[in-house]
């Protein structure tokens, strides 16, 4: 089958009426995506929608990443969950909406949290790094220990930064390029 051309996708903020989607896209694309309350998410919906959005295919939502601007750290955007619907996978969307979120926030740094057995996602954020002619750094944010040894695998911190805005370019909504 062919991949959908990018300007099929749309990128915007998720709402309260979308967690009902969002909570099944992600109850269907599991592993790697850890399945909280739908109370969590409807409370991200409502506060955090800045800092969280949707990517949308023919008015189905097919794409959702989470995540906050640490209050400590407020030159950093922290990716706390991103899902791709598998049908969608392999278009490059991981990347066009943490770079959507990266540029409309215009922060200095990225970061987000893997397990070890991910490869996927291990090679799709040294590819971001790369695409943002960024350095990249990784260490150990949580460890089987912190979970208490109860099957959550370790998280890895990935840590990209600092971001040359000059590298972005403007922002320009997906459904724009
Ligand atoms: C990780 C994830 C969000 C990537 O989404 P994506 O939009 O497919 O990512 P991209 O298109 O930007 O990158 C695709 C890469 O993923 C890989 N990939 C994984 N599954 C794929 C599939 N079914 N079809 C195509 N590519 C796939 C390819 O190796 C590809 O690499 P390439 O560009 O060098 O060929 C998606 O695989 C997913 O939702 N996984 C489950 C949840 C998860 O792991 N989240 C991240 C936690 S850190």
């Amino acid at each position: 089958m062919s991949k959908p051309s990018t300007s099929l996708f749309s990128i915007r903020q998720v709402t309260v009426s979308d967690i009902g989607e969002v909570y099944r896209l992600l109850v269907a694309n599991r592993p790697y995506v850890g399945l909280n309350s739908r109370y969590t998410y409807l409370l991200l919906a409502r506060d955090f929608s800045k800092t969280c959005l949707v990517a949308e295919a023919n008015h189905c939502i097919v794409g959702f990443c989470s995540g906050y601007i640490p209050p400590l750290r407020s030159d950093t955007f922290f990716c706390w969950e991103i899902v791709v619907g598998k049908d969608f996978r392999g278009n490059g969307l991981l990347k066009k909406m943490l770079l959507h979120q990266i540029k409309k926030l215009g922060v200095n740094y990225f970061e987000a949290t893997i397990n070890p057995s991910n490869e996927i996602s291990k090679k799709n954020f040294t590819q971001l790094a790369n695409q943002l002619n960024a350095h990249l750094t990784t260490s150990i944010l949580f460890s089987e220990d912190d979970f208490e040894n109860d099957g959550h695998e370790a998280e890895i911190l990935y840590r990209i930064g600092p971001l040359k805005k000059a590298c972005m370019g403007p922002h320009k909504p997906l459904n724009q390029r």
